[in-house]
């Protein structure tokens, strides 16, 4: 066994990196796209409710998990599960993990490519006073592209790699320093510009005002599916970025500033983006390419509109970096801990498999556009149904019950290390709001499958 671990210099860096795996595409791509498809306000009540409930208390047990046992997920599970006497099948949960984060990064690869080409195209001033369907056209010429699509996805995963085989708690903790400030400071420059010409009246009604009558089965799937993905759970990333912790830093109020921090994230983009949408009389469920299609009518008409876009779209191509490297991180911690192959080895095979996946997910948008898997579902939505709806609440459940039913008692006290009200609050909402949440929700797809 040859055991070479990083560890994080202190509490700040811990706290960066982990922000920066959950700020990401998520947050700036997938959460805007995905409140205009489930009706609005309702995915967004639904997604609130999901983090406070199920994804705090959940990265909480996840970043413990990880602290307690100071291993890849895959040797973690197993080493705390002989701890408890319990079966050592627990392992599982940390290879079912690192199978969920090849198949994202597939596709997360795919998408960061699309940011990076956006990065030139607003570097060339093409978005310069460009009409709401000049922006789609020049979406779906990227779209059309094979090749450019493939090209970029090569570029985004080779920056992805490159530092992974570098060693995640080297070198990238320091350009979180300067890239999640400087993404909430050009935030709030496009939100101001939104409010002074688009309809930020009409947005935050569309965002935020109570209809119950919206939520739908559909949107409360949706909605908890993405509060895993948001905030990196489920799958081990949070878990291994945890392993590499010190004891003495507090798990609860470094979970509860980064979740806060990647929701309103989100949310004040989805703001921006749906104030636009709706001044330029855009349909809110574009899907995946909202984004690409509606800000850069926004940059292309603001003052100085060419620099803040390609500021905007570099600092989104950072955030998507730093996700994707949590991503690969359980795997090649795994393979480095319990083989003689070398860190850089193993980055480029595992880097080749997810490159395939990623060539498979370019084509299904173009010339693939009419090839199924299941259920009618094209290989980009297979990869992002299987993923955020299944395999992240799944591990996240069976974490959630491995922490509150398995571990010995004192394990988990003295790694949360919280006030009696503070440790109920956790116990109640890991032991039973969020399992039943998940339960219920896997109950509904079951009906739906079957
Ligand atoms: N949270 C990231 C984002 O919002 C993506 C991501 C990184 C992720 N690591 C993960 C998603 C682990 C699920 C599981 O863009």
């Amino acid at each position: 066994m040859t055991q070479h671990r990083g560890a994080w210099k202190n509490r700040w860096t811990f706290m960066l990196a982990t922000a920066g795996s959950a700020i990401g595409l998520g947050n700036i791509w997938k959460l805007p796209y995905m409140i205009g498809v489930n009706g609005g306000s309702a995915f967004v009540l639904v997604f609130i409710a999901c983090i406070l409930f199920v994804g705090i208390p959940l990265m909480m047990t996840e970043i413990m998990l990880g602290r307690r046992a100071q291993k890849n997920p895959f040797n973690a599970m197993q080493q705390l599960a002989n701890e408890a006497n319990a079966s050592p099948h627990w392992k599982y949960l940390g290879a079912m993990g690192m199978v969920a984060g090849v198949l994202i990064l597939g596709f997360y690869s795919v998408i960061g490519g699309w940011v990076l080409s956006y990065i030139t195209l607003a570097f060339n001033g093409s978005f310069d006073a460009i009409s709401a369907s000049q922006s789609s056209q020049n979406f779906e010429s990227l779209l059309n592209s094979p090749y450019l699509l493939v090209s970029w996805h090569t570029v985004f995963m080779v920056m992805t790699m490159g530092v992974v085989a570098r060693g995640v708690s080297s070198g990238l903790e320091r350009a979180n320093n300067i890239l999640i400030p400087a993404l909430f400071a050009i935030l709030l420059i496009l939100l101001g510009y939104s409010m002074s010409v688009g309809d930020m009246q009409a947005a935050y009604q569309f965002m935020f005002t109570p209809d119950f009558s919206k939520i739908t089965p559909v949107a409360v799937l949706s909605a908890l599916g993405h509060a895993f993905f948001s905030l990196s759970l489920g799958m081990g990333s949070v878990m291994v970025y945890g392993s590499y912790l010190q004891r003495n830093v507090s798990i609860a109020n470094t979970t509860i500033c980064i979740a806060l921090v990647d929701t309103l994230l989100g949310l004040l983009v989805g703001l921006a983006i749906y104030s636009l949408v709706f001044a330029n009389q855009l349909t809110p469920n574009a899907g995946p390419g909202l984004i690409f299609q509606t800000l850069p009518i926004a940059f292309g008409h603001m003052p100085f509109g060419h620099l803040f876009a390609t500021l905007f779209f570099t600092l989104v191509a950072f955030a998507a970096w730093t996700s994707a490297i949590s991503l690969v991180e359980p795997t090649i911690a795994w393979v480095v801990e319990n083989t003689s192959v070398k860190r850089a080895h193993a980055t480029v095979h595992l880097g080749l498999i997810i490159w395939m996946i990623g060539i498979t997910v370019s084509l299904s948008f173009n010339v693939w556009q009419d090839v199924t898997i299941v259920f009618g579902l094209g290989i980009f939505d297979t990869l992002d149904k299987l993923t955020s709806t299944i395999m992240l609440p799944l591990g996240g459940l069976l974490m959630a019950l491995f922490a509150g039913y398995v571990m010995q008692k004192h394990h988990r006290q003295d790694e949360l290390n919280l006030g009696r009200s503070y440790y109920t609050a956790w116990k109640i909402t890991n032991n039973i709001i969020a399992p039943l949440a998940i339960l219920m929700v896997f109950l509904y797809l079951l009906g739906l499958i079957g």
